[in-house]
């Protein structure tokens, strides 16, 4: 687990997940994460895998889920809620979709911030049961959340897509990139995308169109367990 965290040995969930209760999911996780607040969003209380738990220690291959994304807060999605909480014009009044939520916080900061709806979708059934517990830590209502690959099908009628430490794989980012452009051409959609500069992204033809919005300095923790990577990041995709 701790190469998994520390690496960040990116790969996208496969299709092949267990079935499992919520409340067997939500007992697991309240059971291997500790609640933290220590980010860039300390208003934001989250439950996450860190050094504190017994599981970021043990091979991988012990932990009975998917690679838990949703279990580290990226330093992308950090910088997006960040952005969020301090500019809540940008939601305020707007459907807002959180593509590849893990955690959830870019969501819960958009629901915090006036939005008047939020989706929050992944594809990892287990990110959905850590979604649900984390609006609870927020005192959030449970917010909608869908684990449909819409990548897959035309995008729809958003006001605003966030996106946080999605171009993560050349594939991805390049599927992205046309997906957005499309929702973008077609609904007008505003994209913000949270990203510290991963390689696949600073590399990606979509840097031709994007506006830096904000740009953060992680907190000591955060660099620590990101190797070291000292700042954060929100653009706005205008092509
Ligand atoms: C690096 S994590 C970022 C999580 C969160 N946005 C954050 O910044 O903390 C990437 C997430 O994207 C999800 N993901 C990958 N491909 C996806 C797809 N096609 N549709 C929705 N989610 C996807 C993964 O399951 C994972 O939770």
């Amino acid at each position: 687990m701790l190469t998994l965290c520390r690496a960040l040995l990116l790969r996208a969930p496969s299709a092949g997940q267990r079935s499992y209760s919520a409340t067997s999911l939500k007992n697991f996780i309240v059971q291997h994460t500790e609640v933290v607040s220590e980010h860039l969003t300390p208003e934001l209380r989250l439950h996450l895998l860190t050094p504190r738990c017994k599981h970021w220690y043990l091979p991988s291959d012990l932990w009975p889920y998917e690679d838990p994304y949703w279990a580290i807060y990226w330093p992308g999605g950090q910088a997006l809620a960040r952005y969020i909480l301090d500019n809540p014009d940008v939601v305020r009044m707007r459907r807002v979709l959180d593509l590849g939520c893990g955690c959830g916080a870019a969501g819960i900061a958009a629901e915090m911030s006036g939005a008047s709806y939020v989706l929050a979708n992944d594809i990892d059934p287990v990110a959905g049961a850590a979604f649900s517990l984390n609006c609870q830590l927020n005192n959030l209502k449970p917010l909608a959340f869908s684990t449909e690959n819409i990548l897959a099908r035309e995008g729809e009628n958003w006001n605003l897509i966030v996106l946080g430490d999605m171009f993560y794989d050349e594939k991805l980012a390049d599927h992205l990139h046309l997906w957005l452009r499309h929702c973008i051409a077609k609904h007008k959609t505003q994209v913000l995308i949270g990203d510290p500069g991963r390689f696949q992204f600073v590399s990606h033809p979509i840097q031709k169109q994007l506006k830096k919005m904000a740009e953060y300095s992680l907190p000591e923790r955060v660099q620590q367990e990101n190797y070291g990577l000292s700042t954060t990041a929100v653009w706005c995709y205008e092509p």
